[in-house]
């Protein structure tokens, strides 16, 4: 986190930083690339809004590797006013289109209790793709809690209350260019 930005003040700590991002968006990639190297293209499913920047940085590193890929967003709400997973999910944005067929490749921006997800891909599983998979940037400790596929994970973080690179606190800080933990002062304004 550069000196002097405007949010500088309120970061506790970087726990992932811009190097390490790129890094692992590029292996994630990689891996993807190998897995599929037999697929026409991947269909990526970003999840808004949270998922933004790492589905622009991992379709341009699959560009690099992998197959075509197309880019879908789907947006849902999980967390509602509250600051903790309900399991109640509802679809803010749908896709645009039919997966029949389509190797889908979900694009998370972090697995947390894992609710949001379990509830996603079976949506998903229902719409006919061939295949769903998960790529997620970022994971928790509870998300081992739950029976959940998820293939590609770039970091397994602590259980706290991330912001940065997606990640948000009340609509802010998406634009940072790391992962970060916030002073706890940042939540008692
Ligand atoms: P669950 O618990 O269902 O939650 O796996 C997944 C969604 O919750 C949000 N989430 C976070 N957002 N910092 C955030 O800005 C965090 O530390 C955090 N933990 C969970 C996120 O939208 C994710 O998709
Ligand atoms: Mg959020």
């Amino acid at each position: 986190m550069a000196e002097g930005t405007w949010y500088a003040g309120d970061i506790d700590r970087v726990i992932v930083t811009e190097e390490q991002i790129r890094a692992k968006t590029d292996e994630l990639a990689k891996q993807v690339a190998a897995d599929h190297a037999d697929a026409d293209s991947l269909l990526l499913v970003g999840v808004l809004k949270g998922a933004l920047m790492f589905m622009a940085d991992f379709a341009r590193a699959l560009g690099r590797y992998g197959p075509p890929v197309e880019l879908e967003f789907m947006a849902v709400s999980s967390y509602g006013q509250g600051s903790s997973s309900s399991g109640v999910v509802r679809i803010l944005k749908d896709l645009d289109r039919d997966i029949t067929g389509r190797r889908v490749i979900v694009v998370e921006d972090i697995v947390d209790s894992g609710l949001t997800l379990s509830w996603l891909l079976k949506y998903l599983a229902g719409r006919g793709a061939a295949s769903i998979e998960v790529v997620t940037l970022l994971r928790k400790p509870d998300a081992v809690r739950v029976p959940l596929d998820v293939r590609y994970v770039g970091f397994d973080i602590p259980t706290e209350f991330v912001v940065g690179y997606g990640l948000d606190y009340a609509e802010r800080y998406r634009e940072l260019s790391d992962v970060a933990v916030l002073k706890p002062a940042v939540y008692q304004r």
